[in-house]
């Protein structure tokens, strides 16, 4: 794929330069902004555990599946800015790119989803800088998710820093649908007709899965209508 072409040439550009080098080991400030953002996934870890212990403890539920957090590779931000053509610097990193720091919730159900989001933006020291929702406006791909910009404070020994993290809110279904695509784009051997087909399939499935998130949030809505007094 072209994409990937570019990608690729960028890499291998950035490999024979120095770039890599300086950002990895020997630019003091590059690594303090990862370690902000690695300091900033924590932060936003940390407030989903909070939110999950208390429905678990208050409504007997646990609205959250698991949690995964992640950094952006030096190489992936390098050939974001290269795409963009933007500066390769710590200040044009912090205003340009949004998802340096990315946290995954995976929820059962859909409607959990937008309990966390909003329970996480009401908080008073988060700022939800941009909303995007893929499970109300699914893309062509078939890709659902709930997408959000936040920015947290950290607080350091001398300062407090606000970060911007991406949280991506999805369901069991979503996630399985999501990890399965990614590995169908990121094929370069796969032929061009293959590949078309296996998307019409995928989009088929996402429409399965969209249906099966629906009928499983309707059970688990009727079934909380019997839930015991205790
Ligand atoms: P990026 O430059 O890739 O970050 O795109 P963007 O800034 O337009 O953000 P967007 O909200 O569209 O997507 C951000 C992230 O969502 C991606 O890095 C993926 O993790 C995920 N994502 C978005 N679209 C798709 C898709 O069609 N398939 C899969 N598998 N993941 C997707
Ligand atoms: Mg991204």
């Amino acid at each position: 794929m072209i994409k990937d072409i570019i990608k690729d040439h960028i890499v291998n550009d950035l490999i024979n330069g120095d770039l890599l080098e300086i950002f990895r080991e020997q630019n003091k400030p590059f690594q303090q902004m990862m370690s902000f953002y690695k300091c900033a996934t924590m932060e936003v870890e940390t407030k989903f555990k909070v939110l999950n212990e208390e429905f678990s403890l208050e409504y007997d539920r646990n609205p959250i599946e698991s949690i995964k957090t992640r950094i952006k590779s030096p190489e992936s931000i390098i050939c974001k800015l290269k795409k963009r053509n933007l500066p390769i610097s710590v200040e044009s990193i912090t205003e340009n790119i949004n998802d340096i720091a990315g946290v995954r919730v995976i929820c059962s159900f859909p409607e959990d989803i937008y309990l966390l989001a909003e329970c996480l933006v009401k908080q008073d020291d988060i700022t939800l800088i941009e909303k995007k929702d893929y499970i109300q406006q699914p893309k062509c791909s078939g890709y659902r998710s709930l997408h959000l910009i936040v920015e947290v404070p950290i607080f350091l020994a001398e300062e407090k820093k606000p970060v911007r993290v991406e949280v991506q809110l999805r369901t069991i279904g979503m996630d399985f649908w999501a990890s399965l695509e990614h590995k169908l784009m990121y094929k370069k051997s796969v032929p061009e007709d293959v590949a078309a087909e296996l998307s019409r399939e995928l989009l088929d499935c996402a429409n399965i899965s969209e249906s099966l998130d629906l009928r499983m949030q309707k059970i688990r809505n009727q079934l909380a209508q019997y839930d015991d007094e205790s």
